[in-house]
């Protein structure tokens, strides 16, 4: 377990989720016509994750998935409901939750002129993590996503973005966060860098005991690597189960997505 404490070792609930709601107001300029616009991104999502498992959102564009990742993160403060992380509420203990947990986005930031390993070692210190304890650790880490030890030491800009993105892991597996939050970690990788990410992650949980939370637009990999996923549609949980009980005879978890999904677009 991670060296801040959590609670106690007895807590199960790893994120539990109360009534949780998120909008955005979009103001207009005072000569725009149009009104101002309110987005509900999130809409009264309750939900309990428990500790060691992998749990994937799923969700068509705009459902409210990397929202909901940023309310749990604390990077977004949410508008209704309570968020706890192994019991601590994530606005009034923010500074303990952050050191409970990690998030890997699309949107990574890096110093683009340093390598992965100068980027990395800089994430290890702010962790408080030793030099040469972040440094091995790293290169272990990168060498399991397979990026050679060439690239390791090159500029993160001269990189592909996939490549960054298996950076971006990288970083946050150093320094093995209690609760890891991967919104959407495999997208835009080749199969084989896909395979690497799903790996580790799923070595995360073994090795280092750590519970997941992932986005996707994969259903395949959610079928793999999730234990539950809750399909999120208009920032509405729509339907939440392991991937074996939402899938009937013969279906695969994308017809169970795209009939839900559908349904409610019908509905709407
Ligand atoms: N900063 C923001 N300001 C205004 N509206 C926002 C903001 N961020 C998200 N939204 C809106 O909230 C809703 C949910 O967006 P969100 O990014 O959470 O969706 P998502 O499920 O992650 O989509 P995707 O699959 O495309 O990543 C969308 O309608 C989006 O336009
Ligand atoms: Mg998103």
């Amino acid at each position: 377990m991670n060296a801040v404490t959590v609670r106690s070792e007895s807590v199960h609930t790893a994120l539990a989720l109360r009534a949780i709601s998120k909008f955005f107001q979009t103001r207009r300029l005072p000569w725009q016509a149009q009104p101002h616009k309110r987005t509900v991104a999130v809409d009264d999502v309750s939900l309990t994750v428990q500790r060691g498992e992998i749990f994937g959102i799923l969700g068509a564009n705009g459902s409210g998935k990397s929202t909901l990742i940023r309310v749990i993160s604390t990077l977004l403060l949410p508008d209704h409901g309570s968020v706890e992380v192994f019991g601590l509420d994530v606005v009034r203990d923010e500074l303990r939750v952050k050191q409970l947990i990690n998030r890997v986005s699309v949107d990574a930031a890096f110093f683009k002129k340093l390598s992965p390993m100068e980027n990395l070692l800089y994430a290890g210190r702010l962790y408080g993590l030793g030099k040469d304890d972040a440094a091995r650790g790293g290169l272990e880490i990168l060498e399991r996503l397979g990026i050679t030890r060439k690239v390791v030491f090159e500029p993160m800009e001269e990189m592909s973005r996939g490549m960054q993105q298996k950076v971006a892991i990288a970083r946050a597996l150093l320094t093995s966060p209690v609760l890891l939050l991967l919104d959407e970690p495999t997208t835009g990788l080749d199969p084989r860098s896909k395979k690497d990410v799903q790996q580790l992650v799923l070595s995360m949980r073994h090795e280092h005991d750590a519970t997941v939370v992932l986005t996707t637009h994969d259903m395949d990999e959610a079928d793999r690597l999730c234990d539950r996923v809750a399909v999120l549609d208009h920032g509405r949980v729509i339907a939440l189960d392991t991937p074996e009980r939402l899938k009937t005879a013969g279906d695969s978890l994308e017809d169970v997505f795209m009939r839900l999904t559908g349904e409610e677009e019908q509905a709407a």
